[in-house]
This record gives structure tokens, C-alpha cells and sequence, in this order.
């Protein structure tokens, strides 16, 4: 194992989403809503819902492919695969049934859960990698299909998530780190505010012991706290990041954030002052895709050409857990 340090560069990236969409007129037939609450509360239009023959793994991989064709790199160059997620196809992990997908043969591959704080701290995790000379191309994927475990009879939670996944490749660099600043912080004592928690009950196996069989429940929310929790954190992260960078707010080029609801999206900006202009955003397509969300938001402003070589990316991720962090970051 070689022992310099190495700097981190993120040269591509990938979005995938399942094909069915879902519209907010079209919710308002399933549940006690309306397009105007939906739009009026949170920012979102539509989503997309993966069916039964679409899986986490093939979208993470679709993304990740998409991922080394930007990069320049193939698949069977990258030595790690970080897969953020809460939803993975199989309980053991989904990593590295996308490794077997995308064919990267000599790569070590993991999952990672921390929800819509996943990306980042997928992100973070790699650089550790890359920073201590172990690894040199890594692929960060943050993908979910939380439509398999929301109510579609809970109104408060139903209208909110979509399915996708988005990657990034990092590269070691021997003459910059692009990785400029990074924080990451959790709090379970307000683990109860949202939770996608196993219930089971006891099977005996003989008259004296038994064992908990059951199944994961639909995800419960506390909507208004987790609300007030993003808008207190979210901005003091980033500025705790900004601050290991040398940086100030104002040489932000693009706020990235965890598209969770357009008015935290709002409310976090104005109290970093940054300008709506500066804001990403593309809940109203995709609702809330948990660990998916920066990725995806991140892929359609570089194909969009909005995001260009060497601008300065605040991104944050938060949720459950809770969890929350953020990394400042130069593209490319
Ligand atoms: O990715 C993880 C991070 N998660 C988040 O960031 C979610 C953070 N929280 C939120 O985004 C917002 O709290 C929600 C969008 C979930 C809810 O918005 P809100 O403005 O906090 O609404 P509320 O829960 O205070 O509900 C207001 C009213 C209630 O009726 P009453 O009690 O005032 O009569 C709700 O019953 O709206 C009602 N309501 C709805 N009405 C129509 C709740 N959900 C709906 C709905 N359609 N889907």
C-alpha cells in the first residue's frame, strides 16, 4: 500500500430515473390531496416510480455508467464502488451487484446508509480513499427506490419521494484537491422523526427461544420537525465547511442541496444569502429521491452546461438519522 497523499478531483457524473412517472393530479386520484397543496407545500410536480421489473441496481448502474463514459475512465479501471442507499435490492448490499453489472472487475464494493445524507457521506468516505494514496478511480453512488416502502394511503409522506439514482467518479490528482471543505454531523436523539424501522414479533423455535420475524414498515415522518431541523442546520454545516475550505459565501458558484422541499431550498439560501439564481433545483421533476438527489441535481446541471470546469459547489445533504453534512467541492 503506497503511503502519500493524493488530492481528489470529481470528473463525471450520471442520473438515472425509472420510466413510469407519476403526476401530482394523478396522486390527487390515489390520496385525500391536491396539485395545488402539493406544488404550494413542497415544489414538486412529478415523480418517477421504479415497477417490479426495474431495480436499484440497474438504475445505480445505468447512472454509473454514464458516470466513466464522462469521466473518460472504464469500468474496469475503478478500484472502489461506494453505493449510498436505504433501499437496496438485497438487505446484504446492492454494491456489488452493480460491480457485476457495470463490469468492474478489480473493484472492492460497499453500501453505505444514511439516508438523504448518503451521498455526502458516500462522497467524503471515497476521498478518504483517494487522499491516503490507497485507491486512485472511485465511484460514488447514491441511488433509491423509496417507493417500495412509503404508505400510498399517507398523504403526509406518499406525495414527497421519487426513485432514481446519480454517480460521480473521483480521481486522485497529484497537483490539486478539489475537495476543499467537508463536515458531517448526526444527532439520534431525533432518530424518532423519521423512520423506516423493522417491526417484528417473537417466532419460537422451542418453548424458550425464539427469534423476530417480520418486515420493514412504511416510512413515518414528522414532517414539521424535520422542516425546522434542515432550516437550523443545513446553513451552519455549510458554513462550517466554507470555513475548512478558506472560503466565504460568496465564492459559492452553486448551491447543491438535498432536494427535499423548495422552501428549505429557499429558506437555506436566504439565510446564507445566496442568490435564487445560484440555487439547483429540480425537485419539481423528481420529489424527494433520498440519497439520489445530489447526484441527479448535480448530472443535469453539468449536461445542462450551467455547471462548468472549476466552479465552487456547496452541497448538502440531510435526513434521516438524523444526519446531516456537507462538502464544497470544485468540478471537475
Ligand atoms: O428527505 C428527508 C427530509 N425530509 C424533509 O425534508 C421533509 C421536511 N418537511 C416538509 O417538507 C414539510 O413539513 C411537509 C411538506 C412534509 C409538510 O408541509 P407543512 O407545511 O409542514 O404541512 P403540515 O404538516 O403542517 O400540514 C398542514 C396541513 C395539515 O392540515 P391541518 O392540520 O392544518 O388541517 C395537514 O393535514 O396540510 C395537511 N396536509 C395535506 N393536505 C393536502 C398534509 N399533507 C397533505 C397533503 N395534501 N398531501
Amino acid at each position: 500500500m503506497k503511503a502519500y497523499s493524493q488530492g481528489v478531483a470529481i470528473i463525471g457524473s450520471g442520473a438515472a430515473v425509472p420510466s413510469q412517472t407519476l403526476t401530482n393530479e394523478e396522486l390527487s386520484k390515489i390520496v385525500d390531496t391536491s396539485d395545488d397543496w402539493i406544488t404550494s407545500r413542497t415544489g414538486i410536480q412529478t415523480r418517477n416510480l421504479a415497477n417490479e421489473t426495474e431495480s436499484l441496481s440497474q438504475i445505480a448502474a445505468q447512472a454509473a455508467e454514464q458516470a466513466l463514459t464522462m469521466a473518460g475512465i472504464t469500468a474496469a479501471e475503478v478500484d472502489l464502488i461506494i453505493l449510498a442507499t436505504s433501499t437496496p435490492d438485497d438487505l446484504f448490499g446492492s454494491a456489488c451487484q452493480i460491480q457485476n453489472l457495470i463490469g468492474a472487475k478489480k473493484a472492492v464494493a460497499f453500501d453505505v446508509t444514511a439516508a438523504c445524507s448518503g451521498f455526502i457521506f458516500g462522497l467524503i468516505t471515497a476521498s478518504q480513499f483517494i487522499r491516503t494514496g490507497v485507491y486512485q478511480n472511485i465511484l460514488v453512488i447514491g441511488g433509491d427506490i423509496l417507493s417500495r416502502w412509503v404508505d400510498w394511503g399517507d398523504r403526509t409522506t406518499c406525495i414527497l419521494f421519487g426513485d432514481g439514482a446519480g454517480a460521480v467518479v473521483l480521481q486522485a490528482q497529484t497537483d490539486r484537491d478539489n475537495l476543499l471543505g467537508f463536515e458531517m454531523c448526526s444527532d439520534g436523539t431525533q432518530n424518532g422523526c423519521l423512520n423506516l424501522g423493522f417491526d417484528g414479533k417473537n417466532q419460537y423455535l422451542n418453548s424458550e427461544l425464539a427469534v423476530t420475524k417480520g418486515s420493514y414498515q412504511p416510512i413515518t415522518m414528522n414532517g414539521k420537525e424535520v422542516y425546522r431541523f434542515a432550516v437550523a442546520k443545513v446553513p451552519e454545516i455549510i458554513e462550517k465547511a466554507l470555513y475548512r475550505a478558506n472560503l466565504s459565501t460568496d465564492d459559492i458558484d452553486w448551491l447543491l442541496l438535498h432536494q427535499a422541499n423548495q422552501r428549505i431550498l429557499d429558506a437555506v439560501a436566504k439565510r446564507l444569502k445566496i442568490p435564487p439564481e445560484k440555487v439547483l433545483a429540480n425537485l419539481n421533476k423528481y420529489g424527494n429521491t433520498s440519497a439520489a438527489s445530489i447526484p441527479i441535481a448535480l448530472d443535469e446541471a453539468v449536461r445542462e452546461g450551467k455547471i462548468k470546469a472549476g466552479d465552487i459547489i456547496a452541497a448538502s445533504g440531510f435526513g434521516a438519522g438524523l444526519t446531516w453534512g456537507a462538502a464544497v467541492f470544485r468540478w471537475k
